[in-house]
């Protein structure tokens, strides 16, 4: 029995979701501890897919996983495989439309995974276009740091289209927390291209604001300032409060973890719903925050450290 096998993990979107979009610098960080894992096996019959939504024949699967099903077709063309003979098994617990990447997270899996079946080595850019096939049916015209991020070890810069490892100097650990509602990226994508030519002076300067957050707190991570970070955090929530992709929920949430001691916290991903992160200075403020969440309607939490150990 053949078997190729692939693997990414979710990412959080640290500063620049939606700048990233106008062509601002972006800070994303994998999160490992967060997996998705694809195996590819070759069998008779037709082209499978079994996932946690839906199991079946793959030209039969629902809307729901239609930018997994482009992923797949463009990447067996790419690589030469034919169109059926294939069952491919997705596992993992990155929640979907919450803005943790979970698309790009599946895409990527299933690239590396079918390649592996081909027996082919994927040079960083044709993984990248075949993951930005599913994105782009995932949500229209995305910038391409969910690919790079659900890829990467190390934290990334992201700037015009290419990504870049930045070695942390930083100790923290950030609490990730699930508002329960679904994140709508297309929509909020849509919001702030709205915002942007209605108010094209006050877009212009919000966009500028996130990309010198960006800039700045790469710095604090790579300089060890976590306050310093923390404090940008904020400042960049206000911002996307200003642009419309935060929510009530989200709102609610990021006050609930700055008055349990946050150094920082923010929306991240595409916003409308989804997940916030705050940021704490260590282990005991993140345990007294992540109780503030739940108590302020967080129905899940997770834990990333970030530390100077990511830096590989
Ligand atoms: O919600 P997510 O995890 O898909 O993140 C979207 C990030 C945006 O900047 C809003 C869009 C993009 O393509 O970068």
């Amino acid at each position: 029995l053949r078997t190729g096998r692939g693997k990414a993990h979710a990412k959080v979107i640290l500063f620049g979701e939606h700048a990233v979009v106008h062509g601002e610098p972006a800070v994303a960080l994998p999160l490992a501890e967060l997996p998705v894992r694809v195996t590819a096996e070759a069998v008779p019959g037709p082209l499978t897919i079994a996932s946690t939504p839906y199991t079946g024949v793959l030209h039969e699967v629902p809307e729901l996983l239609d930018a997994p099903r482009a992923v797949v077709l463009a990447t067996l063309d790419h690589v030469g495989l034919p169109h059926e003979g294939i069952r491919i098994m997705v596992e993992g617990d990155v929640p979907p439309a919450r803005g943790l990447g979970s698309s790009a997270a599946v895409a990527g899996a299933l690239v590396r995974a079918l390649a592996d079946l081909a027996g082919r080595d994927l040079t960083e850019a044709e993984y990248l276009d075949l993951v930005a096939v599913g994105e782009r049916v995932a949500h229209g015209s995305p910038s391409g740091l969910d690919a790079a991020a659900t890829a990467a070890a190390e934290p990334v810069w992201f700037e015009a289209g290419v990504a870049r490892r930045l070695a942390t100097r930083m100790s923290g650990v950030l609490v990730v927390a699930d508002s329960g509602v679904k994140g709508r990226t297309r929509h909020a994508v849509a919001s702030v291209r709205t915002f942007l030519e209605r108010r094209p002076m006050r877009g212009a300067a919000l966009m500028t604001g996130l990309g010198a957050l960006a800039q700045g707190g790469a710095l604090d991570l790579t300089g060890d300032r976590p306050e310093a970070l923390g404090e940008k955090m904020t400042q960049a929530q206000g911002m996307l409060r200003e642009l419309g992709v935060s929510s009530p929920e989200l709102d609610r949430l990021v006050d609930a973890a700055l008055a349990a001691g946050a150094l920082g916290a923010k929306l991240t991903g595409g916003g409308q719903g989804g997940c916030i992160i705050a940021l704490a200075a260590d282990d005991a403020a993140a345990d007294r925050i992540d109780l503030a969440l739940r108590e302020a309607g967080a129905i899940g939490t997770w834990r990333h450290r970030i530390g100077p150990e990511e830096d590989r």
